[in-house]
């Protein structure tokens, strides 16, 4: 008997309408647009609406992805979402986009790998279909990082822009086939990137409100060094767990967290061009769980790739976690 594979039959992405400017930014903290372009590469991200949230954002990509993949809602049989802006800490995001896009049929779960999100969905629907346990699996990375963001703080305020990203994966369809993900995670380093208060930790009171304790906090030099060396290490254990070299890769997507970063990685890899790494750090800024998803959307909605082609992927993100996947187009 021939092995199930695990494919992605169909994308989507959406963002907010809202633009927010490097200019707009100078006009909130102390910054400029030639601090932040040099910086990060960033010139621009989307802004969610007041009403707008993240159920509603991956609801939107999730309805793309299925008209894709020309499937209905009715045909999924478990939505995963990854997110670290959830409308709310429960009931989970999942259990609100299943109501909003009508998916009568399918259970549903958040799961929370910050920025390496959309790779540990990816991960779990591989296994999830490859098993034979569901035929139709629905991955939704949504991000609202604009209510989390604080615009007094410019260290982190420049960076953040809000999204959203689906895919439908499933083992019927022709499609990108999900060939390997390679996953890590260490705690040790939880405290790089944090939201300090509102869990059950720190409940919110009026002291972490006025302390600023329910924003992102980021030790931004620290994080950047640890993104390189993680994010290249990932996807050489991913090329090698494949049996692939990066001569074989056609295009590599990595999280939109600086283009710094993206250079970096960039260089370690020598026998990928410079025009094959893919880049949406300039006009959507670090979408978190998002970015890669938004970025493999924008990449297939081009054109559809040659039979053969690989496509590299690598995040990385609070936790610290951090992954890489070969998608293989059929
Ligand atoms: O998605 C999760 C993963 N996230 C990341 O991977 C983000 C990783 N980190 C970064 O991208 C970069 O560290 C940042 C963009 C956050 C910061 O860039 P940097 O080159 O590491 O700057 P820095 O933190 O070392 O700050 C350099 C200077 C400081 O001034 P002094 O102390 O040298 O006088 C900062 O106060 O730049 C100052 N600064 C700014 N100046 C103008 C920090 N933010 C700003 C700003 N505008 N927005």
């Amino acid at each position: 008997m021939t092995r199930r594979k695990a494919k992605i039959i169909g994308t989507g992405s959406y963002l907010p309408e809202k633009v927010l400017t490097n200019q707009d930014l100078e006009k909130i903290v102390d910054t400029s647009d030639e601090w932040i372009v040099t910086r990060t590469g960033m010139k621009e991200r989307r802004i969610a609406k007041d009403d707008e949230f993240t159920s509603h954002m991956g609801a939107k990509a999730a309805l793309e992805a299925l008209a894709n993949a020309n499937m209905t809602p009715d045909q999924i049989d478990f939505i995963l979402v990854a997110t670290l802006t959830p409308d709310y800490a429960f009931p989970s995001t999942a259990c609100l986009i299943q109501s909003s896009i009508g998916a009568k049929k399918a259970a549903g779960a958040d799961v929370q790998a910050a920025c390496t999100g959309f790779l540990y969905l990816l991960s779990m629907a591989k296994s999830f279909v490859e098993s034979g346990l569901y035929k139709n699996v629905l991955i939704i990375a949504a991000e609202k990082l604009s209510a989390i963001t604080n615009y007094k703080d410019r260290s982190t305020c420049i960076l953040f822009g809000d999204g959203a990203a689906a895919c439908v994966i499933s083992s019927e369809g022709k499609g990108l086939v999900v060939e390997n993900i390679q996953l890590g995670a260490d705690g040790d380093q939880a405290d790089l990137i944090i939201m300090p208060a509102g869990g059950s930790r720190k409940p919110a009171t009026l002291e972490s409100v006025a302390s600023c304790e329910h924003y992102i906090k980021m030790a931004g030099n620290e994080v950047f060094k640890h993104a390189v060396r993680r994010m290249e290490a990932a996807c050489k254990d991913c090329l090698e767990g494949a049996g692939l070299t990066e001569k074989e890769i056609s295009w590599l997507i990595p999280h939109q967290a600086n283009m710094r970063i993206i250079d970096a990685i960039a260089k370690r890899f020598e026998h990928l061009p410079q025009e094959r790494i893919f880049k949406t750090v300039q006009k959507y800024g670090n979408t978190s769980a998002s970015s890669v998803g938004i970025a493999l959307d924008e990449l297939l909605r081009r054109g559809p790739l040659q039979p053969g082609e690989k496509i590299l992927l690598t995040a990385f993100g609070a936790g610290l976690t951090w992954g890489a996947g070969i998608l293989g187009a059929e």
